[in-house]
């Protein structure tokens, strides 16, 4: 039988072939196509496996288990999909960027959309604990043409690797977020502190997935932004800290070489105060290219 055949007997051999044949009257051709090769992958992969009715109930019990953990907050398909780098592929697949352009990563589940818009060297880090730092760079089109007033909207976590949401009542609302607008030159800068490195939510399916997987739950220490401008393509990014000790081995695969930051560490009490941090502290620089929309 074909694979256009709406009826046929299931086996073994033409499984994957009778299921597709029965969405023959869908009308959706994208849908349509989605699920012949999802049907067809499915099986072969089952084929493969040959798994025990054991190991096919236990593989449902996880999905459920991951829909069981999920609400408003909580989103454990997308986790689920992380450190399967699959969020990672689809990202690569819609972001191709042009030579020159910054490239992007993933946005993550801790992004607030209503963050303060703030000055140009405002300290974002409202509760003065861990190691200063000033982050400046440059917003360009992907020829180097500075763009004045793009928007750079910032999060990250704080020094012991937790975000603001994580720790409400703990931490003060909107800590370590912020919203920039880039000036003439198209330059930006802020100040902040060092983040550190922290594990994915990691008290759910997922993380007992890793745990077996003889995986750790740790993302390297990175700062995230969305940077927009009129006319660009929005690129959602991170920058991260290089001597992190998962830098090699993001439990989310969002590392690209390109995204390595340079932090420099200063003793210099003058420039320190010039800038109204505390000395020693950490000067990032990192420019952003964005492609034309
Ligand atoms: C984050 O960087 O905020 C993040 C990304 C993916 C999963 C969990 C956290
Ligand atoms: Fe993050």
């Amino acid at each position: 039988m074909s694979a256009q055949t709406e009826q046929g007997y299931f086996t073994e051999e033409n499984s994957a072939e009778v299921v597709i044949g029965r969405n023959a009257a869908c009308t959706d051709e994208r849908l349509k196509e989605v699920m012949a090769v999802i049907i067809r992958h499915l099986h072969a992969a089952v084929k493969e496996i040959e798994p025990t009715e054991a190991e096919w109930f236990a593989a449902i019990r996880f999905l459920t288990k991951t829909g069981h953990m999920c609400d408003d907050w909580r989103q454990e398909f997308i986790l689920l999909s992380d450190v399967l780098g699959v969020s990672m592929l689809v990202d690569a697949i819609n972001h191709r960027k042009p030579s020159g352009a910054t490239e992007s990563t993933v946005l993550g589940p801790f992004h607030v959309a209503d963050a303060p818009v703030l000055p140009n060297g405002a300290n974002i880090c409202l509760d003065q604990k861990g190691e200063p730092m000033v982050v400046r760079g440059r917003v360009t089109d992907s020829e180097g043409r500075p763009i004045a007033g793009a928007k750079l909207d910032v999060w990250q976590a704080n020094d012991e690797g937790f975000y603001d949401v994580q720790q409400k009542g703990h931490q003060p609302d909107f800590n370590l977020r912020g919203v920039f607008e880039t000036d003439a030159e198209g330059g930006y800068w802020f100040r902040a502190v060092k983040p550190k490195y922290y594990p994915i939510p990691a008290d759910g399916p997922v993380g007992q997935l890793l745990a077996r997987l003889g995986r750790h739950p740790y993302r390297p220490a990175h700062l995230h932004y969305i940077v927009s401008a009129d006319g660009y393509e929005t690129l959602t990014t991170h920058i991260f800290v290089p001597d992190d000790p998962y830098i090699d081995s993001d439990a989310v695969f969002g590392v690209k070489a390109s995204l390595i930051a340079d932090f420099e560490q200063r003793d210099d009490p003058a420039r320190a105060a010039d800038l109204g941090v505390g000395n020693p502290f950490w000067e990032v620089a990192f420019d952003f290219a964005l492609a034309p929309r």
